[in-house]
């Protein structure tokens, strides 16, 4: 059976949290794209040239270090806006996609450009407030010093950046269902995203 569903939204809207949760409920296999975008940046930040990082990946670069830091995710961000960078990194997406026994990709672009295709497509979202809240209380769990205003302008410089660029902008799929989780505990979201996929499938 192949069946690929497609989870985009802004950062700590949830998506991951969800898109693991999904791929467990129903043993599909899950990619998290923004892992590609984030090794790149990670590359580039060691003094890599951003287009070569991209064209050069490997698997196992998604394996390196830490690649959740604050750092890495606004240089993600800022090589995600390169063509170049995005085109080299299509072909793995599109494969993961295919994969017999079913797919969730989770990102910003895979509903719109990606896997325009998909059987299903979420757009996970909620508040610029409550995601630095979230992303704030994941990053001090992990020791990090950052302040709550430098992750709530760390969100929104990403989000703007995200939602603005040229190429494959962070925006909802004609076709997605709206998933807010402003108001939503962590199992309400999941519960909603299974709800939809089995009312998606029949
Ligand atoms: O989902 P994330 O926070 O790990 O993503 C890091 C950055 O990578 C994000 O700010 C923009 C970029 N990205 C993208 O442009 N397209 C994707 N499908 C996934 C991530």
């Amino acid at each position: 059976m192949r069946i690929t569903i497609a989870i985009d939204g802004p950062a700590a809207a949830g998506k991951g949290t969800i898109s693991k949760a999904v791929a467990a409920h129903f043993g599909f296999a899950h990619l998290d794209t923004g892992l590609l975008y984030r090794a790149v940046g990670a590359k580039v930040l060691a003094g890599q040239e951003a287009i070569a990082a991209a064209q050069a990946l490997v698997a196992e670069d998604l394996d390196v270090g830490d690649l959740r830091t604050p750092d890495v995710a606004q240089a993600a961000s800022k090589v995600a806006v390169v063509p170049e960078v995005r085109a080299a990194l299509v072909d793995f997406q599109r494969s993961f996609a295919q994969r017999a026994g079913g797919a969730v990709l989770d990102g910003r672009d895979i509903g719109t450009v990606i896997c325009p295709e998909a059987d299903v497509k979420l757009f996970v979202t909620a508040s610029a407030e409550v995601r630095a809240t979230r992303r704030f209380k994941e990053l001090s769990d992990k020791g990090h010093a950052d302040t709550f205003e430098d992750v709530l302008a760390d969100v929104k410089a990403r989000d703007e950046r995200d939602m603005n660029r040229a190429e494959a902008p962070l925006k909802p799929a004609e076709d997605a269902v709206l998933i807010d989780t402003s108001e939503l505990t962590a199992e309400q979201a999941i519960a909603a995203a299974i709800a939809e996929i089995d009312a998606k499938r029949g």
